[in-house]
């Protein structure tokens, strides 16, 4: 077998030609070590929602890798990302999950922060004898930050590429997220409450299955005999992605890695029930719905069912529409989190039935993710010993059948059926773990 990077040893196995990838990618401690260098330390990362700060002081707690940062609005109503560590001597400054400060004061020795990063209050300062330069000492900012309609993305590389020039068309599958249901632009808002986990596998495991694994819904078979969609009954997932407005589904991927499942509607799709056990429920849906195609004609054809954006966020369009990331927890663990989202004026009664629905499906105790996290858990744990990765695993499903289909933005797969996402999904990270130039890694 043949290794990529022109016959340099990169110390991992990766053939995307014969669609053959080594098991170290998901069990090496050296790897996941030089993941955090190359991969967390420059792609832009989803921190998380305006809706989560919306007043002046507020804070969130979020992680970039590894590592621990602070979502802040400050006094002037500026968002900012910094390192949840102390300059002083590297305390973690916020052990709180989230709240409103009008400081954030580091509990070891007190050096306290405003919400702008600076530093703004020292104990004892006339002991430093003005040597301390209060200008030099404030909080560790991230070098890039993008609010995109509401959703809160940050670098630590300041050669990144713009957001928009870094996610590129894959902005419009994002949209099918975080647009409102009738159609207008951003508006949606975060249902209090992340699911947050720590799970037992390799953050990949989860980055690659939603970047397009249809294959995997052999899974969920239990699960779908049980019925437990938004209406309480059918499929697990999306009756109005999958049967109620009769599209054309297929995965897509661009190449920065990004990929996903979205679907295209037909010229004619009226409105189909979705919740019928709940016609006042049905009636908000369907105002939104007419209302959409109203807005957007035949842009309003694109549907989101799931997708990843490089290296470790991953969404659900419609239902349970959600944004997560796999945040890595060491080669053999990541923390899995889960923001559920709404359109800002969903009345309660909408929001009730989501928020059951949204239970039933995900997180730890949720029918369906059940099914996911116990597959990757024992993947990883089964891919750990000495002979278990002498194995490589398998990605030849659908071997060169990209094509185009006009309304699906990026390179589309002939067939629903396929790996192209995943192989793809490792060619950019490939390309971000050999340490190449953005020049290099976006051609
Ligand atoms: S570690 Fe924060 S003030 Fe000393
Ligand atoms: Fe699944």
């Amino acid at each position: 077998m043949t290794k990529q990077n022109g016959g340099k040893d990169p110390g991992y196995f990766l053939d995307l030609e014969e669609g053959v990838v080594g098991r170290e990618l998901f069990v090496s401690e050296e790897l996941y070590e030089r993941e955090q260098e190359q991969v967390f330390a420059r792609a832009w990362l989803l921190i998380g929602h305006e809706s989560l700060i919306p007043k002046k002081g507020d804070f969130f707690v979020s992680r970039m890798g590894e590592e621990s940062v602070l979502l802040t609005r400050d006094r002037k109503d500026k968002i900012h990302v910094f390192l949840n560590s102390c300059p002083h001597r590297g305390m973690k400054i916020c052990r709180y999950d989230e709240g409103n400060s009008k400081v954030l004061e580091c509990p070891y020795h007190g050096w306290g922060f405003s919400l702008d990063g600076r530093l703004a209050a020292v104990p004892h300062q006339k002991a430093y004898m003005d040597v301390l330069d209060t200008e030099k000492w404030g909080l560790t900012e991230v070098a890039k930050l993008a609010n995109y309609k509401g959703s809160i993305w940050a670098t630590w590389d300041p050669e990144a590429p713009e957001f928009a020039d870094y996610m590129g068309e894959a902005l419009l599958h994002l949209d099918t997220v975080l647009d409102s249901r009738d159609g207008s632009e951003g508006g949606s808002i975060v249902l209090p409450g992340i699911q947050k986990c720590i799970v037992p596998s390799n953050w990949k495991f989860g980055a690659e299955n939603f970047v397009g694994d249809i294959y995997h819904n052999h899974s969920h078979a239990s699960v779908d005999m049980v019925g437990i969609g938004p209406s309480g009954k059918g499929r697990r997932d999306d009756e109005e992605m999958m049967t109620a407005n009769k599209t054309i589904m297929r995965c897509w991927n661009m190449p920065m890695g990004h990929g996903g499942i979205s679907s295209l509607q037909l010229d004619d799709y009226p409105y189909a029930p979705v919740y019928r056990d709940y016609p006042e429920i049905d009636a908000w849906f369907k105002e939104c719905y007419e209302l959409r195609q109203e807005r957007l004609g035949k842009k309003a054809r694109l549907l989101g069912a799931v997708g990843t954006i490089f290296p470790n966020m991953s969404y659900h369009g419609t239902q349970p529409r959600s944004m997560f990331v796999w945040h890595p927890h060491g080669p053999n663990h990541m923390e899995f989190w889960r923001f559920y989202l709404v359109d800002k004026d969903t009345p309660d009664s909408v929001k009730d039935v989501l928020r059951h629905y949204y239970m039933r499906y995900s997180g730890p105790a949720g029918l369906t993710e059940q099914d996911d996290l116990e597959n990757w858990n024992y993947a990883t744990a089964a891919s750990r010993g000495v002979i278990a990765r002498r194995r490589p695993y398998n990605y030849q499903l659908g071997m060169g059948l990209r094509t185009r289909q006009e309304g699906i933005p990026g390179d589309v797969c002939e067939r629903l059926m396929t790996e192209d996402n995943q192989r793809n999904l490792y060619k950019t990270w490939d390309r971000f773990m050999q340490g190449q130039s953005w020049t290099d890694i976006t051609s």
